[in-house]
C-alpha cells in the first residue's frame, strides 16, 4: 500500500477525485494541512492546525458499481471507533458514519465519493478527518456542532502518523471480507458501538426532515425509523439533526 504524503492540499478528497488515474488501489494520500476540506452536504470541514487528521483512500475494488460500496463509511466508522477505543476513549457511532465521543461531541467525519466514467467505477475516494490535536478554543469555535479532539479527551498530544498507521492497518486487515461478505459482516459490532438506537431523531433526508425512534438498522446499514403514526421508514441517506 502506498502513502502519498502532501504539505498542503485543498482537499484530499478533490485531489484524488482529479488524479484517480494516477493512483493504484489502495492508495493513501495524507495531508498536513488542508485548506479547503469539504464534509457530508456541501458542509466544511475545518483544519484545525497542525497534527489533525486529513486523509482519503483511494479505493478500486472493482470496475462496476456494487451496493457494498454504499457501507465502506460504515466499515471505516467502526474502525475508527476501534482504534479510538484504544487510547481510552468512549468512541460511538451516529447513523451513518459520523464518530462521536460520549456519544455528542463529533471527533471525526468521513466522505465517500466515486468517480465515475459512464458506467465504469474508476474509483472511491473515502475521506477521513480526525481531531487529534486541537486547541479547546478551536473545537469550541466550529460552527453547527459541538465537537472533539482526541488530545482534549486524554490529556496529551497525538502522534498523527502512528494514528494514520493504526487506523490503515486495521482497515485493511478485514477489508477484502467486508466486501465480500457487506454490512451484515460488521453489523454486530456496528450496533454495538451505536449512539443513536431506541433515540427519538430528528433526520434531514434531502429537503425533507423526518421524525421518529430509531427502531434498527437492516442488513443493508439503513436506518429504520418509526414515525407517529407507528410507521416504518427506511432511510438509506440522512443527516440526523
Ligand atoms: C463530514 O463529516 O461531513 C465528512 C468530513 C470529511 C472530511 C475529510 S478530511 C479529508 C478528506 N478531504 C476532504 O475534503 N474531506 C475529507
Amino acid at each position: 500500500m502506498k502513502v502519498i504524503r502532501i504539505e498542503e492540499i485543498d482537499s484530499t478528497n478533490s485531489y484524488a477525485k482529479s488524479h484517480i488515474d494516477n493512483f493504484a488501489d489502495r492508495t493513501v494520500i495524507h495531508a498536513r494541512r488542508q485548506t479547503n476540506g469539504r464534509g457530508r452536504f456541501n458542509r466544511k470541514w475545518v483544519d484545525l492546525g497542525e497534527g489533525n487528521l486529513f486523509f482519503s483512500l483511494v479505493l478500486k475494488p472493482s470496475a462496476s458499481m456494487n451496493p457494498v460500496f454504499t457501507n465502506i463509511t460504515q466499515y471505516a466508522s467502526v474502525i475508527l471507533c476501534d482504534v479510538l477505543e484504544n487510547y481510552g476513549v468512549n468512541a460511538k457511532i451516529k447513523w451513518p458514519n459520523d464518530v462521536m465521543i460520549d456519544g455528542r461531541r463529533k471527533i471525526s467525519g468521513i466522505l465517500s465519493e466515486t468517480v465515475m466514467d459512464g458506467s465504469i467505477l474508476k474509483g472511491i475516494v473515502l475521506g477521513i478527518g480526525v481531531n487529534l490535536n486541537a486547541s479547546q478554543s478551536d473545537v469550541s469555535d466550529i460552527p453547527d456542532r459541538v465537537a472533539a479532539s482526541l488530545n482534549l479527551e486524554i490529556g496529551k498530544s497525538v502522534n498523527m502518523d502512528v494514528f494514520l498507521d493504526e487506523f490503515v492497518n486495521k482497515f485493511f486487515e478485514n477489508y477484502d471480507e467486508f466486501l465480500e461478505k457487506g454490512f451484515e459482516f460488521i453489523k454486530r459490532d456496528y450496533i454495538n458501538k451505536n449512539c443513536f438506537l431506541d433515540k427519538d431523531l430528528k433526520v434531514q433526508v434531502l429537503n425533507e426532515l423526518k421524525n421518529g425512534i430509531a427502531k434498527g438498522v437492516n442488513d443493508n446499514g439503513e436506518l429504520l425509523l418509526q414515525d407517529a403514526d407507528n410507521k416504518e421508514l427506511v432511510l438509506s441517506i440522512g443527516d440526523i439533526l
